[in-house]
């Protein structure tokens, strides 16, 4: 097995509960920096790390919290988003609920990093009973000294408040959220200013995902060298993986960085496989808005390389053979999935989420789903295909924020990889839309 730093003490008994927590060396970070390291230790320790975001884009930690503004006389805010609304990643929802106790450690250590005294935990919306678990830790912690005023006898002083979400994929987005955190619709904002000079209520702010923040007990208390030192290149530390689809054993792991794709899919000890008497034909790796990629290319790389695990390996090849390791949201295909219908399900997911501020990605979701409609159905034509493409290159690039990309990405790849099954359903459309029909692209199953 593998090393765990998040998730060593999940399967203890009562784990979400302060005692036990506590039990398991639960809050000795909150100790070690409220009471031994200044605050820019804690933010040179996060730096040394290397941790990288969690929540999609990767971008290295320590170096978001050192561009934090810090003008005399405004405070400054941590958001932890926990908004998760990718389709395909279920991780956070899966650390709050098991392990709240991490994240609210996390979150004060993390806050004292910054200088934050009030800091927010953004839920998903539809996570009601995650939330009250939350509120509950905030309690028990507060009652055992680690939050409120004056913690641990330190002088220093945090509130922590739990908000559910607006209900939308968008309020994920840093700036919608903001937005949404200060009662508004959430639309996301034009940047710059980016959140660290002007985030919440107009002033510097942190947003950072769940996971991320739950990292930084282990750093503080084994340092950040020792976190780098796991993993492999830039991808620095253990990840969670939230794995769907047609395995053995779906479900949230935490992986060491680096571990080979093809060891993650058909090893006993992560997903074991995909289900007996059929065949990998294509995955998903980082929730639906990266790249879909073939089964050949998803386990080894266009130079023949394996195919790891990691920021680096996953994007090797760009868009043309490669994909994002994102959200970590693994969604693996046999070959009784059809590529296009889940590419028009992706679609309509998009469309219904676009928040409609910029033309291209509300008018543009609403064409891809539409034409990949009438493809499903049946009464596609050989130029829609090609209209796909135009259409999801004229998104890509051109909105305020990445929804665009993530609506293009899943249709732009999809045809780079699949285009044969495609051309199937417009020149076969009565067999292609028999129920039960599957493409059988001989080629590409292993
Ligand atoms: C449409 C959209 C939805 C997003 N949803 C989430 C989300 O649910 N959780 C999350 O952490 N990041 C989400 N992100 C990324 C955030 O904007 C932001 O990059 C992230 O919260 C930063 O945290 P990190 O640096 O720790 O990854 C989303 C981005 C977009 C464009």
């Amino acid at each position: 097995m593998g090393l765990k730093i998040l998730t060593e003490h999940i399967d203890k008994p009562g784990i979400e509960t302060f005692e036990v927590y506590r039990k398991h060396g639960g809050y000795t970070a909150v100790e070690k920096a409220l009471k031994k390291m200044a605050p820019d230790e804690v933010v040179e320790e996060v730096k040394k790390s290397g941790v990288r975001g969690r929540g999609g884009a990767g971008f290295p930690m320590g170096m978001k919290w050192s561009f934090l503004a810090k003008p005399e006389g405004v405070p400054r805010y941590l958001v932890c988003n926990g908004d998760e609304s990718e389709p395909g990643t279920f991780k956070d929802h899966f650390l709050m609920k098991t392990i709240p106790h991490l994240l609210i450690e996390g979150m004060i250590v993390s806050s004292y990093a910054l200088g934050a005294h009030k800091s927010f935990i953004y839920v998903r919306g539809e996570l009601m009973y995650v939330i009250r678990i939350l509120e509950k830790a905030i309690a028990e912690a507060k009652a055992a000294g680690f939050l409120g005023k004056n913690i641990l006898g330190t002088g220093y002083d945090l509130e922590l408040v739990v908000q559910p979400g607006g209900g939308a994929y968008i309020c994920g987005e840093e700036t919608a959220l903001l937005e949404s955190l200060e009662g508004k619709r959430g639309n996301p904002r034009n940047k710059p200013p980016f959140p660290a000079v002007k985030g919440l209520y107009e002033s510097p702010t942190v947003v950072n995902n769940v996971e991320s923040i739950a990292n930084t007990p282990w750093i503080v208390n084994n340092g950040g060298d020792a976190y780098a030192a796991i993993g492999i290149g830039r991808s620095t530390g253990t990840k969670l993986i939230s794995a769907s689809g047609n395995v053995k054993n779906p479900g949230v792991y935490e992986i060491v960085l680096g571990v080979p794709v093809e060891e993650f899919i058909y090893s006993d000890e992560y997903l074991g496989g995909i289900r007996d008497g059929h065949y990998l034909k294509a995955v998903v790796a980082g929730g639906s808005s990266v790249p879909i990629l073939p089964a050949h290319l998803i386990l080894k790389t266009a130079n023949g390389e394996n195919r790891l695990m990691s920021y680096e390996s996953l994007s090797d090849g760009g868009f043309a053979t490669g994909t994002m390791l994102g959200s970590g949201g693994f969604i693996v295909m046999d070959e009784t999935v059809s590529v296009v219908r889940n590419t028009w399900n992706f679609s309509r997911f998009y469309h219904h989420e676009s928040c409609g501020q910029c033309s291209p990605c509300r008018e543009g979701t609403g064409w891809m789903e539409k034409v990949l409609e009438r493809i499903v159905h049946g009464h596609g034509n050989e130029r829609d295909i090609d209209l796909l493409v135009d259409v999801a290159k004229r998104i890509e690039g051109n909105t305020i924020c990445p929804l665009g990309d993530a609506a293009a990405w899943p249709v732009g790849s999809a045809i780079r990889h699949f285009r044969d099954e495609f051309e199937w359903y417009v020149r076969h459309p009565e067999e292609a839309t028999k129920k039960g029909a599957v493409y059988m692209p001989q080629n590409v199953l292993v």
